[in-house]
């Protein structure tokens, strides 16, 4: 067996996983109006719904915890949050918000106008929801690839310059405050963006006099990808090829709760004094005091300790092909996803899984059910429910081009035998996927409507 495949840690502490039967779960799901975000996590027994805030933490971000200076000006869990960042990242200004959609919220309410256009390679859901709140529109420049679940491109994350340069030209300068960068894309399968890429990106935008910024949540596993399928960068540390990275932009966002290896967290970083000066007044408003942020100095301690953690090649080297170990199994029993494998979750490609249910039938949130009722899995759905709306215009039903199911890895969690166990699982499923049907609406919200929808099998 190859040494990447070995879980680069041992455990210390356990936590009991339940096993109820199927005929509870579909109990359960009922209650729960199809929609696993209304399941209590103690009636699942391998959460893949998301690898955000889920991470297992190390004994010496535990020991930090311990450090906890809970100050409310000065702590000095701060000066070492703000002090890490600025080594690993390079920028001048760090302001801290409990996770990174208050970094994104701050960030458009102060430099967003309404009628403004904001693009990014995909934007993820909050990042488009707060750019829609404040009167804008996020446009998805990803390179066309990304929508091709099949092509084992290396880096389909990219961004596609012709897109972004023909947005620019149409909507003008003036009216594009900021380019996005996510990296990895995860709406796109969590897939990497080369560093080549984002040189160019950057050299762009420059052009116009745009600023780039990055949704920076998975950077070291973006690095991990570009230290291991770009040429150049092969013999870089880990941490040089991250500091190339932010070298070529004006600022970044950061959900922690990522590959800050922390449960709860997040910032904002920025170069341009006055914007970080303005923001600052309003996280005083909204956040708290800008040495912390809407977190305890404890957090603060365990995110400065987890930055520097996930930078760890071994780590980041087993995390990555814990990932493409489920991708190998699925590909084996012919089980379509999104390839290559990218860097926090498989994504299952349910156009493909299930040719004969609609897009209008949510088969990927069909499919999640299904996942749950059968083997106790919880995923999620990336696809016609997250992302379907009507039309302002015409008012018809607008569908995404990807209809997915995604299984986010959490950090340091499950080891091969869990993953083992998804494998099977899915694949018995599509084995009997014939018997899968469709679902409907019975209640939904204007915004973000996958988080509270209910919905009934057809
Ligand atoms: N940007 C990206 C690319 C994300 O994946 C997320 C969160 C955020 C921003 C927002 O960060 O949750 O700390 O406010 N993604 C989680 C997920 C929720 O499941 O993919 P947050």
């Amino acid at each position: 067996m190859k040494s990447q495949y070995i879980e680069p840690f041992k455990i210390k502490v356990v936590e009991p996983i339940s096993q109820i039967g199927k005929n509870e779960r579909e109990e359960v799901l009922k209650k729960a109006g199809y929609n696993l975000f209304n399941v209590p996590a103690d009636k699942v027994m391998i959460d893949l719904l998301t690898d955000s805030g889920t991470s297992a933490m190390s004994d010496n971000q535990w020991a930090g915890l311990m450090m906890g200076d809970e100050s409310y000006a000065g702590s000095r869990n701060f000066y070492h949050f703000e002090e890490t960042i600025k080594d690993i990242f390079g920028y001048k200004h760090v302001i801290p918000t409990h996770q990174g959609r208050v970094a994104e919220h701050l960030l458009c309410s102060i430099v967003v106008k309404p009628g403004d256009y904001i693009p990014n390679n995909i934007h993820f859901d909050t990042t488009r929801a707060n750019i829609e709140y404040a009167g804008a529109i996020g446009v998805n420049c990803v390179i066309d690839n990304a929508y091709e679940p099949d092509i084992k491109d290396n880096f389909k994350g990219n961004m596609d310059l012709n897109k972004l340069e023909n947005l620019i030209k149409k909507v003008g300068t003036d009216k594009i405050p900021f380019c996005l960068l996510t990296i990895t894309n995860n709406s796109g399968g969590g897939q990497p963006v080369s560093l080549q890429n984002i040189k160019d990106t950057k050299k762009l935008l420059d052009k116009y006099s745009i600023p780039l910024l990055f949704d920076a949540c998975r950077f070291a596993e973006n690095s991990y990808f570009i230290k291991t399928r770009e040429e150049e960068y092969k013999n870089w540390p880990i941490k040089e090829i991250v500091k190339e990275i932010f070298k070529h932009g004006d600022g970044c966002t950061i959900s922690a709760k990522k590959d800050g290896l922390v449960n709860i967290g997040g910032c904002l970083c920025l170069n341009d004094s006055d914007l970080a000066r303005k923001i600052t007044n309003l996280l005083i408003l909204v956040e708290g005091f800008p040495t912390y942020g809407g977190l305890a100095g404890r957090d603060l301690e365990a995110i400065a300790r987890g930055l520097r953690e996930v930078l760890d090649e071994n780590y980041l080297k087993f995390r990555i092909n814990q990932i493409k170990y489920l991708g190998d199994l699925l590909e084996e029993a012919g089980v379509p996803f999104v390839k290559p494998t990218g860097g926090h979750a498989v994504y299952l490609d349910v156009k493909k899984f299930l040719p004969n249910i609609p897009q209008s039938q949510f088969p990927g949130q069909a499919l999640v059910c299904e996942l749950y009722a059968q083997a106790g899995i919880r995923g999620v759905e990336i696809g016609s429910l997250m992302f379907g709306h009507k039309d302002p215009t015409t008012g018809e039903d607008v569908y995404p081009e990807l209809e997915l199911l995604r299984l986010a890895i959490p950090r340091r969690v499950y080891t091969t035998a869990h993953i083992e166990y998804v494998a099977k699982s899915i694949i018995e499923v599509f084995n009997n996927r014939d018997n899968i049907k469709g679902l409907k609406i019975v209640y939904e919200a204007n915004i973000l409507r996958h988080f509270t929808a209910r919905l009934e099998p057809i």
